[in-house]
């Protein structure tokens, strides 16, 4: 087997056990003959598949009863619409805090249905800090709070969430979903693509309070309606059920390691050794502000176009894989995902050493 460290945003690397049981029950599920691909996913086979891994997700996030987890088609883009379409009432307004080009395409697709307030933005500096909000600088009237918590493309998760009052705050939290604690209560709706901490793409997470659910526009696609789904326990139509399977045993592996507080030690363990060595380099330079750092993209910088792709070159040479940075800002980002072992980003730190050594 040769595995390189891939420190790719998304799809992301996963944990190496979970692949090697997914292929060990590829071809024949357990002794039923068929591959979990090849299931009917109302057999009770799939349906014992699925319920399971919905439950492990409600454990690992301690999900509250009044909240449902449906499993959805479409990525995160797609809840860009969804949350709108069902969150919208006659007032139809909302407000977001940009804190990059994710929540920037979800503030336009808001805006394709009712009026978008953009409370705080941090567009001014590239992105690369969360701005600070009060609560008097909300609407206490909007039908909900948008967020994106975690940047994927600019390194940045919000310390603490915004202090909203009673309005519903919806996070995007597809690129930190289960890799620290939140509080699920404080949030109406979570939602997540899977392919970065969860499992291949192909499934879009969505925890929603019940009470949110049941009141979509009328223009709303059928597939779109959250209640359509929450009646039909995301069996409406036929779920992406191979990237279910796959996430729940990603969650079975969390479960095994102690779970998201667990995960969160480790992953805190794991940027700080590299935020460690940036602050300390006399050639990288992270580029998040201190207080906004995210624990799972980190993005850094020589200061020099070709020296970033000289790293990027060796790196790769080294097994180090997936650094260059998001196309839109340059430089570097490694991805450290729950499923990058310490020892991965032991390697990069040590290859950034002999790197800075030999182009000082
Ligand atoms: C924070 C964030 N939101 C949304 C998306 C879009 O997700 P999807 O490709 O599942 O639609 C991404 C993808 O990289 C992301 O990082």
């Amino acid at each position: 087997m040769s595995r390189v460290y891939n420190f790719s945003a998304g799809p992301a690397t996963l944990p190496v056990e979970v692949l090697e049981k997914a292929q060990k029950d590829l071809v024949d599920y357990q002794g039923n003959g068929v591959s979990v691909m090849e299931m009917s996913h109302r057999s009770s086979e799939y349906m014992a598949i699925f319920e399971g891994a919905k439950e492990n997700l409600r454990k690992l996030m301690s999900v509250p009863d009044n909240y449902e987890i449906l499993f959805l088609h479409g990525g995160a883009s797609s809840q860009f619409a969804m949350v709108p379409l069902n969150l919208f009432s006659a007032k139809k307004k909302a407000d977001y805090i940009n804190t990059g080009a994710w929540s920037k395409k979800a503030i336009a697709e808001a805006k394709r249905y009712g009026t978008v307030n953009v409370v705080a933005s941090s567009e001014d500096k590239t992105f690369n800090y969360i701005p600070k909000t009060t609560s008097d600088m909300f609407d206490a009237d909007a039908d909900y709070v948008h967020i994106t918590t975690n940047n994927t493309i600019y390194g940045t998760t919000f310390p603490s969430l915004p202090e909203v009052g009673n309005v519903p705050l919806v996070g995007d939290m597809s690129s930190n979903i289960l890799s620290q604690d939140y509080d699920v209560s404080k949030f109406g709706i979570i939602y997540a693509g899977a392919q970065k901490n969860i499992g291949p793409a192909g499934v879009a997470i969505v925890i929603v309070r019940k009470d949110l659910i049941g009141n979509a526009l009328d223009i709303t696609p059928t597939m779109f309606n959250y209640k359509i789904h929450a009646d039909n326990g995301s069996m409406f139509n036929t779920p992406p059920s191979y990237a279910v399977y796959v996430a729940g045993l990603v969650f079975e592996w969390l479960l095994e390691r102690g779970g998201v507080a667990a995960m969160q030690k480790i992953n805190e363990e794991k940027a700080g050794m590299l935020y460690g060595f940036l602050d300390n380099s006399s050639l990288f330079n992270g580029t998040a502000e201190v207080n906004s750092r995210s624990t799972m993209n980190v993005p850094f910088v020589t200061g020099s176009d070709d020296l970033d792709a000289k790293f990027i070159k060796e790196a790769t040479a080294k097994g180090l894989k997936t650094l260059k940075g998001h196309r839109s800002v340059g430089g570097m980002r490694a991805s450290i995902y729950n499923a990058m072992p310490v020892e991965g980003v032991k390697a990069l730190v040590d290859f950034m050493k002999e790197f800075e050594l030999n182009n000082k």
